[in-house]
């Protein structure tokens, strides 16, 4: 695989000028923060040696490079899932070719079900840990160039990058919620019962991707920083039948607020 990252690391350096300090995955509904990244250089996932392709309503299948809160970034516009039918290498292969390119910090949003009943539809909450209930994408042989075959995951979430959007949030006054996101296959959304256990295990929300590509930056000692979309309930009486759509919409309107936050981010790093 280390060859494959190296691989696909230069052809995208044949390709683009930007030198990217930061990674950016968006989640469902989330590409809109693109929109406000200056001096674009797109390239098409289906152009990418060894990329796989999206395949998702709501997921472009773009990286996106440029300049945003005065910071060099590369965006993925759409990310790669398990429930898709890739295999946990595919789905973090992006994070590893990110570290390739040279960022320092990965940012990543994504849409929950939030299982902490102070929750509500539309809440942002920064995520400060999380419960791996996917294959482990370390799974197999370790190259040491990647970094430890036993990493540590003693702080997944960078303390200090959760500290600086805090105060950011404030100042904006943007109200935030932190807690354990539980990552799962999907594709199906939970029982009512699958939520609670989820409840009972330690979680605050629930969603179907960010662990992997956690995990995988994590390894490379790549600072994490991760915010998710409160786009529907699984708590007891305020549980209602969700769809894909309705996630998506959901993700539009606290969209903004999460755009302003990782840019002034970016500004202060
Ligand atoms: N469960 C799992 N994934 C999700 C949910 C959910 O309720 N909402 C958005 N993604």
């Amino acid at each position: 695989m280390l060859e494959k990252v190296k691989e696909t690391t230069a052809y995208i350096r044949s390709k683009v000028t930007v030198e990217p300090e930061v990674g950016i995955i968006l989640g469902t509904g989330l590409g809109g923060l693109t929109k406000d990244i200056k001096n674009q250089e797109v390239l098409d996932y289906g152009d990418i040696p060894n990329f796989p392709v999206s395949t998702v309503e709501g997921h472009h299948g773009r990286l996106i490079f440029g300049d945003l809160g005065g910071k060099k970034v590369v965006a993925m516009q759409g990310r790669f899932h398990f429930y898709e039918g890739y295999d946990m290498k595919e789905v973090t292969f992006p994070v590893r070719v990110m570290k390739y390119l040279g960022v320092k910090n990965l940012f990543v949003s994504n849409a929950s079900g939030g299982v902490n009943p102070d929750f509500e539809i539309g809440d942002l909450m920064i995520i400060n840990d999380h419960i791996n209930l996917l294959p482990n994408p370390l799974i197999g042989p370790n190259d040491k160039e990647f970094g430890p075959r036993f990493p540590d995951m003693s702080q997944p979430y960078d303390y200090k990058l959760i500290a600086l959007a805090q105060d950011i949030a404030k100042k904006n006054g943007i109200n935030t919620q932190i807690g354990c996101y539980v990552g799962t296959t999907g594709p199906t959304f939970e029982t009512p019962k699958e939520y609670q256990y989820f409840r009972i295990i330690g979680g605050d929300t629930v969603g179907m991707s960010t662990v992997p590509e956690v995990i995988v930056a994590r390894q490379m000692g790549l600072p994490v920083f991760a915010i998710s979309i409160i786009t529907d309930l699984g708590v007891p009486g305020k549980i209602v039948e969700i769809t894909h759509e309705e996630v998506q919409k959901v993700g539009k309107e606290a969209e903004r607020k999460m755009t302003l936050i990782m840019e002034e981010m970016l500004q202060n790093l």
